[in-house]
């Protein structure tokens, strides 16, 4: 199902897959506590959906940059926001938009259309996007990501541990440590594992749990 198609069901009351009953704010405070969460902080949330996290972040006082791409899910995360903000508009090109308020800026386009400086942010707040794109997409992802994380800032990675560890099925992909660590992460790549999580949340879809992953960028 093409991801227009799953928002529009899941706002007509659908199937509401990994939205039902997950409380980001416990990431937060998790995050928190490991010292990577700082004053003024710039954080990146790829694949945004309407996710709780964007707010609760924005509400912390952090510069936030969202990026999703279907118009629905969009204009519920702006909704989230309140009511009272003012945004700006802008049409960056055929089917890419940039809404702005103060400190937070929801990017309308594919992930891959980010037209942003390298070494811009702090965090990365990856809930269900590394894990939801194809496959195929996956290498160019890890290299954005890259690219847009300053050197000593962190990537908080959401991912799905798949009872059936069926790697091609999904989305969700499932996702394990061994395969974060030695195939996408890996120190060679920059990257050091700071802490990981097997179930600091519920997971709403069955047959998976969600594992978190915090990781920090060492070298470019
Ligand atoms: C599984 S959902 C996760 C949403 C959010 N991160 C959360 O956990 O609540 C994946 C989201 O990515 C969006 N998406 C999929 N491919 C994308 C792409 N190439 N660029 C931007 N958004 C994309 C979908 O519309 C969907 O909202």
């Amino acid at each position: 199902m093409a991801w227009e198609d799953i928002w529009t069901d899941i706002t007509n009351g659908g199937n509401q897959r990994w939205k039902s009953g997950e409380q980001e704010t416990i990431v937060y405070d998790y995050i928190e506590k490991q010292g990577v969460i700082s004053d003024g902080m710039k954080i990146l949330v790829p694949l945004a959906g309407d996710s709780h996290f964007v707010p609760h972040l924005w509400s912390k006082g952090h510069a936030v940059a969202a990026n999703e791409m279907v118009p629905l899910a969009v204009e519920t995360l702006k909704s989230l926001c309140g009511e009272s903000h003012v945004w700006e508009v802008e049409h960056v090109k055929l089917g890419s938009k940039k809404h702005s308020t103060e400190h937070l800026t929801i990017h309308e386009c594919s992930v891959f259309d980010l037209d942003i400086p390298a070494g811009t942010f702090d965090l990365i707040y990856d809930k269900d996007a590394f894990g939801a794109l194809e496959i195929a997409d996956r290498s160019e992802y890890l290299k954005l990501m890259h690219r847009l994380l300053k050197v000593g800032g962190y990537v908080a990675l959401l991912c799905r541990y798949r009872e059936d560890k069926d790697r091609l099925a999904g989305p969700p992909f499932h996702i394990d440590a061994d395969m974060v660590v030695n195939e996408f992460w890996t120190e060679e790549r920059g990257y050091q594992l700071i802490c990981e999580e097997h179930s600091i949340l519920p997971s709403a879809m069955p047959n998976s749990s969600l594992q978190l992953f915090l990781l920090q960028k060492i070298k470019d």
